[in-house]
């Protein structure tokens, strides 16, 4: 039972160059955790805060030197000394601490960042992959272990890619009964036979935060045109092998009740945004479907529920943003059939757990994902088996903060196989 003996933060870069948080935590065994927290663009209401300091002479006002001031002076105090293996202690102390619904006082990322770093000191100090040592704070079920699904974003959109189109991303997904390392060989085989298609339609092949290329196209469907072109150019067969959807992240495109997307010359009501994605859904047939509507639109959301969930995934982010409140609130209103996780939304591993433990025992299928603000921390992956989630997001099969998880789930599979 190693105990916190010190804590460490400091600021460092994340993959869009905006600064974060890096915590190492030791313990007094000698083991080393050390994490980093991500950060969104597309950030919803309901989610953690992501403290900055608003300084406006450092780093655009996004430094992160306040939130690192609470966790030496307010956190770090408090912590060390405690028994490092008490996960749920350890994160039920921070969140008394902060005290806020939305952890506003100390920052969200700076609780994340002492709250991952403290597990991934306490797996070394117990010799157990990460992935299994957060086994030890999931309640059991009789399910295998195995690699989740990953979902591919290919074209980044919306605030993404510099709003070239509406949707923020367009996503490719192997079907699940492959073994994962060949759905990564094919994930990345569309992803380039997608480069020479925009490329052959003279169109650029520069990418968005995620490393989906982000091609100026007159509508979202134009997307999905070249996408199906580069899924059957590779050899694959759309609808068996590999699969299409779409994260809307609609707050973009939301202003006033009404939605505006370049596929339409009028603006449209949430019923109307419903059968837009009826119609592409009988066109493109979408296994997922994203933050099809604003957070706050419940109506829109039941509609799409009754309209499409029998044949996609109706998959909330935005609208649960890792909340149990909220999970809690889209289940009784049947408003979704899948949830994004992404830890950060909520701000302890904890709590992450918890929200995926719930989905879970309602029947919803599970997407954990990254940000798109995030550094080489692998954290996600070992968490993502670690629930035993259906699927993951982790961007595009490129860029090193984004092959970082995709390489550490390769890892872990051919772990598992030696269990
Ligand atoms: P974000 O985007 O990290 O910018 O919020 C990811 C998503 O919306 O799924
Ligand atoms: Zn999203």
């Amino acid at each position: 039972m190693a105990k916190i003996k010190q804590i460490n933060s400091r600021e460092i870069l994340n993959a869009k160059g905006e600064p974060t948080i890096e915590t190492t935590v030791i313990l007094n065994d000698g083991a080393v955790g050390i994490a980093s927290a991500p950060s969104g663009t597309s950030v919803g209401k309901y989610e953690a805060v992501d403290l900055k300091d608003n300084d406006e002479k450092r780093y655009q006002g996004k430094g992160v030197l306040n939130a690192i001031t609470n966790i030496d002076k307010i956190l770090s105090p408090l912590l060390v000394g405690m028994d490092a293996s008490n996960q749920q202690l350890i994160d039920k102390k921070m969140i008394e601490i902060d005290g806020t619904v939305n952890k506003s006082k100390i920052g969200g990322n700076a609780i994340l960042s002492v709250s991952i770093a403290v597990a991934k000191a306490s797996a070394r100090s117990a010799v157990l992959p990460l992935f299994l040592y957060l086994r030890e704070y999931v309640k059991k079920d009789d399910q295998q272990l195995k690699i989740p699904t990953p979902c591919f974003n290919v074209i980044n959109g919306g605030k993404h890619g510099g709003k070239s189109i509406d949707f923020q991303e367009f996503l490719v997904i192997p079907a699940t009964s492959k073994k994962y390392s060949e759905s990564l060989e094919i994930g990345t085989r569309v992803y380039f036979s997608l480069k020479k298609v925009i490329e052959n339609n003279n169109l650029s092949s520069l990418v968005g935060f995620e490393g989906g290329f982000s091609p100026k196209l007159t509508s979202n469907q134009d997307a999905l045109i070249l996408i199906k072109k580069a899924i059957e150019e590779s050899n694959l067969r759309a609808g068996f092998d590999m699969f299409l959807g779409i994260d809307a992240a609609s707050d973009s495109f939301y202003n006033e009740n009404k939605y505006i997307i370049k596929d339409k010359s009028t603006t449209l009501t949430s019923k109307d945004l419903v059968a837009f994605y009826k119609m592409v859904n009988e066109q493109f047939h979408l296994l997922y479907l994203e933050d099809g509507l604003s957070e706050d639109d419940w109506d829109g959301w039941k509609e799409l529920y009754t309209t499409m969930s029998t044949q996609t995934m109706i998959v909330g982010d935005d609208l649960v943003a890792t909340n149990p409140f909220r999970l809690s609130e889209a289940i009784s209103k049947n408003a979704i059939s899948a949830v994004i996780i992404k830890p950060n939304q909520i701000g302890t591993i904890i709590e992450a757990l918890a929200v995926a433990e719930m989905a879970k025992q309602a029947g919803l299928k599970v997407i954990v994902s990254h940000r798109s603000g995030e550094t080489n921390d692998d954290f996600i992956a070992d968490f993502a088996v670690s629930v035993n989630a259906d699927y993951v997001k982790f961007g595009a099969p490129v860029r090193g903060e984004r092959v970082a998880k995709y390489n550490r789930l390769l890892a872990i599979e051919s772990q598992l196989k030696s269990l």
